[in-house]
């Protein structure tokens, strides 16, 4: 393989005729294109199939870069971008007239985001302005975590991949809204509203999703992060088998502690820690949707409320964690084509 240096050339040249690259960051791949550069940001959504109302994150390498696409930067980010950044916190605040709408999904407000990944800052660095950056999956899928999960979805003629190896975190980030006081988590991810909340001094509301309010992201509202495999939650042994015999047929099951799943299905183990079952999730579900199941089951996480449920969700960052993993497995279940039980 090139050097980094090469290959970071490759893509900027790429990104500055209006082409796609992939990039890698510590939480997930994402599809990068000028921000400014309509076109190429149509081709975006038209690639992934992704709805139009739906914003992109604006990638940035510093607070200063960030200031470009807000018409504000307010205190209270400038306090959350040197607690976080670079890192997975997403901030969502006022746009300024340099995003073209399509960027905002017809919005008036922007996410902007400075990603943790040697590679992904010396990419935007050399090109001088931010990348929008989706999820590099077509849209609805399973967001990759390797440069082979991008590749499997798209060719190096649509996309170049610059490859980093496999994500660290291997969620999405925390997108949080800053338009409003108090603040609050539009999607939850590893960076925690309590984390968030400290910094701030401030009460920072939970995500609308999980609260069962208003949402107000809009790549929340549907079904996401599915498989085409259907994909169930079980608690324990008792229930996986409940879960085995109401759906006959070949399953694989996802667990973090050792099951007996009887004949038909096949488990693949993960991690017991919040960091490391994270960092596999995606892969994992990848793997077992490889494998044609009838269904995905998968144990269901560690009470991430209750400050210590079976596994032991200790710290707040373990809690953050184990509670994104669940949203993410919560709306994987939601497939349409499957009976609800
Ligand atoms: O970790 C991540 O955030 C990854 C990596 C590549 O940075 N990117 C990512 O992008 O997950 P995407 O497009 O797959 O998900 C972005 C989420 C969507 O749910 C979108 O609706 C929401 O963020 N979002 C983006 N801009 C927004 C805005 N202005 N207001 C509300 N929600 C917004
Ligand atoms: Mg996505």
């Amino acid at each position: 393989m090139s050097a980094p240096t090469d290959r970071i050339d490759a893509c900027v040249e790429r990104l500055r005729r209006g082409a796609l690259v992939a990039f890698p960051t510590e939480t997930v791949y994402g599809l990068g294109a000028v921000a400014t550069d309509e076109r190429a940001v149509a081709r975006v959504f038209s690639l992934k199939g992704r709805p139009a109302h739906n914003p992109l994150i604006v990638h940035v390498d510093s607070p200063e870069m960030a200031r470009a696409y807000v018409a504000h930067w307010p205190e209270r980010a400038q306090r959350l971008a040197s607690a976080f950044w670079p890192g997975a916190l997403t901030l969502v605040l006022a746009r300024s007239g340099s995003v073209p709408d399509l960027v905002t999904g017809g919005g008036e407000t922007v996410g902007v985001r400075c990603p943790d990944h040697p590679l992904a800052l010396a990419l935007i660095g050399q090109l001088g302005e931010g990348l929008v950056g989706p999820s590099a999956n077509p849209s609805g899928g399973v967001s990759p975590t390797t440069g082979a999960h991008v590749r499997a979805s798209f060719s190096e003629d649509e996309v170049l991949v610059l490859d980093g190896g496999p994500c660290r975190a291997g969620i999405e980030s925390t997108v949080l809204d800053l338009t409003r006081t108090p603040a609050r988590v539009l999607r939850p991810g590893v960076i925690g509203s309590e984390r968030i909340g400290a910094v701030l001094g401030e009460d920072v509301l939970a995500s609308a999703s999980a609260a069962g309010g208003e949402v107000r992201s809009p790549g929340l509202l549907g079904p996401h992060y599915a498989p085409n495999a259907p994909v169930r939650l079980f608690g324990d042994q008792t229930g996986l088998a409940e879960l085995l015999r109401s759906c006959p047929g070949g399953a694989v099951v996802l667990s973090r502690s050792a099951m007996d799943p009887g004949p038909d299905a096949q488990v693949l183990r993960l991690p017991s820690d919040a960091p490391g079952y994270a960092a596999a999730l995606y892969s994992a579900l990848r793997e077992a949707d490889a494998l044609a199941p009838a269904l995905i089951a998968v144990e269901r996480p560690p009470d991430a409320g209750g400050g210590g449920g079976r596994g032991g969700a200790e710290s707040a960052q373990d809690r953050a964690i184990w509670a994104a993993v669940l949203d993410r497995l919560t709306r994987a279940t939601k497939s349409p084509d499957y009976p609800s039980s």
